[in-house]
C-alpha cells in the first residue's frame, strides 16, 4: 500500500504553481460529450479521478489525448451510453456523465454510484432534475435506465439543496433541451460558474451561473471549444495550512482569492498575513496559530465543506479552543481518530467537533480514509515532532496532483513509499 513517510518540523517558504482545480475538470470533461466535437480543455490536474474520468469517455467511443495538463477530447466518435458498474464505482461523481449523455443521445444506463467514505450520496435530486427535463426513469438490478421519449424538454426546477452535481447535471441536459430551463436554489460555487462558460463558449445560452437561479435556453446542437480550467481553491488550503502550520511563507501562484473568501477570513483569524496579488496569494504565518473562529460548514459563498478537515489541523494545534461543524455529509469527521493518535485533543458530537489546540503534534502511523481527510494529516505530519506515515495515499491521489514534489519543494521532508501490490 502507498505512503508517504514525512518527518516534521520543517518550515516551508517559497513558491507554488496551484493545479487546476479537479471539481471543474471533471464536469467539463464530461460535459465534453454533449458537445459533439472536438474540445480542448487546458489545466486539467494529474489526478487518478482525471484519468477514471479519461477511461470513461474512452469506453464511451470518444477519442481523448493527454499532453501535460491539457487533454483534447473528440466527441464525434461518441457510441455508447452506457456505463459499466466497474467504471461507475471506480469514482462516484461519474454520476456527472448522465446529463451530458442525455443530451448528446436522449438515452442513458448508469450504475447508482453509491456511498462513499463521507457519506451516503444520494442522486434522488439529479433524478429529479432529469425528471424535470422530461427523462422517464427505469431502475433494475442497481443499473439506471434513463429516456427522453421525443428528446430533452425544458422545465422549472427548484433544488430543495443547492446540489452541486445536480445543478451540473442539469446544466448540461438543459443545454440542448427543446425550449427554456429555469432552475432555482441552484448551487453556485465557482465551478458551477466555470462549467457554464465552458457550455456557453460550446454554443450554449446559460445565464444566471454564481446566482441562485439559473435560466437556460435550449440550442439545437453545441459545439467544440477550448477552455482553461480554473484554479483549484481546496488544494489551495491544503497548501495554505502547509504553510501556516510551519510558520511559514508562501506564494500560491494562480491562486483565485476571490473564490476563497470564506477560507481566507479564517486564515487571516488565527493571524496569517495574507495578500492577494495579481499573479496569486501570498501567506506569512505567525509563529503560533491563534484558535480559529467559529466554523459551519455551508454550501458556496459558506466556508466548504471540503476545508474542513484542513483547518481542523490548524485548530488541533491552535492557541485556544475552536468549534467545527460540518453541516453537509453526514461522515466526514474520520480524519479526528487519525489527529488523535498525533495527540490532538478533539471532542465531536454529532456534527460538532470541538478542538482543544495543543503545543505541539507528536509523529504515528495514520489512515488517509478519504481525500480531503488524507491531505489534513499530511499537512499534520508536516509539524509533527518525529515522523509520521500517512497511508492509503491513493485517496490523497484522487485530488492532490504530485502532493510530496510541491511540498517537497517548499522545503517538506517528505518521501512517497511504495510498497508491492498496491500503487
Ligand atoms: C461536489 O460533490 C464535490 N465533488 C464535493 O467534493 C463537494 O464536497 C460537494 O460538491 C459539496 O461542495 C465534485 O464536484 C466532484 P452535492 P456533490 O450534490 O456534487 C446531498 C471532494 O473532496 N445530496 O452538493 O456530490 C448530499 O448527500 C468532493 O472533492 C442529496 O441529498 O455534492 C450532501 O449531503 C467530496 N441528494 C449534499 O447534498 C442528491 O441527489 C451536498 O451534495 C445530491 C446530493
Amino acid at each position: 500500500m502507498a505512503s508517504f513517510l514525512i518527518n516534521g518540523g520543517h518550515r516551508l517558504a517559497g513558491e507554488h504553481t496551484l493545479q487546476g482545480a479537479k471539481n471543474s475538470a471533471l464536469p467539463i470533461l464530461a460535459a465534453t460529450v454533449a458537445s459533439g466535437g472536438e474540445c480542448i480543455i487546458h489545466r486539467c490536474p494529474a489526478l487518478t479521478d482525471v484519468e477514471a474520468t479519461l477511461n470513461i469517455l474512452r469506453h464511451l467511443g470518444c477519442g481523448v489525448q493527454r499532453e501535460g495538463n491539457t487533454i483534447t477530447v473528440d466527441a464525434s466518435s461518441l457510441q455508447r451510453g452506457q456505463i459499466p458498474e466497474a467504471l461507475m464505482h471506480e469514482m462516484r461523481s461519474s454520476i456527472v456523465f448522465l446529463g451530458p449523455l442525455l443530451s448528446a443521445l436522449g438515452r442513458a444506463e448508469l450504475s447508482a454510484p453509491g456511498g462513499c467514505e463521507i457519506g451516503m450520496r444520494p442522486i434522488d435530486l439529479h433524478l429529479e432534475a432529469m425528471q424535470a427535463l422530461g427523462v422517464e426513469i427505469h431502475q433494475a438490478a442497481g443499473r439506471l435506465f434513463f429516456r427522453a421519449e421525443g428528446g430533452l424538454r425544458g422545465g422549472r426546477l427548484a433544488l430543495s439543496f443547492p446540489s452541486v452535481g445536480a445543478t451540473e447535471n442539469l446544466m448540461i441536459a438543459a443545454a440542448t433541451a427543446k425550449g427554456i430551463t429555469v432552475l432555482t436554489n441552484a448551487a453556485r460555487e465557482p465551478e458551477i460558474v466555470d462549467l457554464a462558460n465552458f457550455l456557453n463558449a460550446c454554443g450554449a445560452r446559460i445565464l444566471g451561473a454564481g446566482g441562485g437561479t439559473l435560466l437556460i435556453e435550449g440550442v439545437q446542437k453545441l459545439h467544440g471549444a477550448e477552455h482553461t480550467v480554473i484554479p483549484d481553491r481546496i488544494a489551495a488550503v491544503t497548501y495554505l495550512s502547509a504553510t501556516a502550520i510551519t510558520q511559514g511563507e508562501l506564494l500560491l501562484r494562480g491562486a483565485a482569492p476571490a473564490h476563497m473568501d470564506a477560507v481566507l477570513a479564517v486564515l487571516e483569524q488565527t493571524g496569517c498575513r495574507l495578500r492577494r496579488l495579481p499573479e496569486g496569494l501570498h501567506l506569512r504565518a505567525p509563529h503560533r496559530l491563534h484558535r480559529l473562529p467559529t466554523v459551519r460548514t455551508m454550501p458556496y459563498p459558506g466556508f466548504p465543506t471540503d476545508a474542513q478537515a484542513g483547518v481542523m489541523t490548524l485548530a488541533a494545534v491552535g492557541d485556544g479552543t475552536s468549534m467545527i461543524t460540518e453541516t453537509i455529509f453526514e461522515n466526514r469527521f474520520r480524519h479526528v481518530s487519525e489527529l488523535r493518535r498525533m495527540g490532538a485533543s478533539i471532542r465531536v458530537e454529532d456534527r460538532v467537533a470541538v478542538v482543544e489546540g495543543v503545543p505541539k503534534l507528536h509523529g504515528a502511523q495514520v489512515d488517509a480514509c478519504d481525500l480531503r481527510a488524507g491531505a489534513s494529516l499530511v499537512v499534520a505530519g508536516l509539524a509533527a515532532e518525529g515522523d509520521t506515515r500517512v497511508c492509503s495515499i491513493r485517496h490523497v491521489d484522487r485530488g492532490c496532483e504530485q502532493l510530496e514534489l510541491g511540498l517537497s519543494a517548499l522545503g517538506a521532508n517528505i518521501k512517497r513509499e511504495e510498497t508491492d501490490g498496491e500503487h
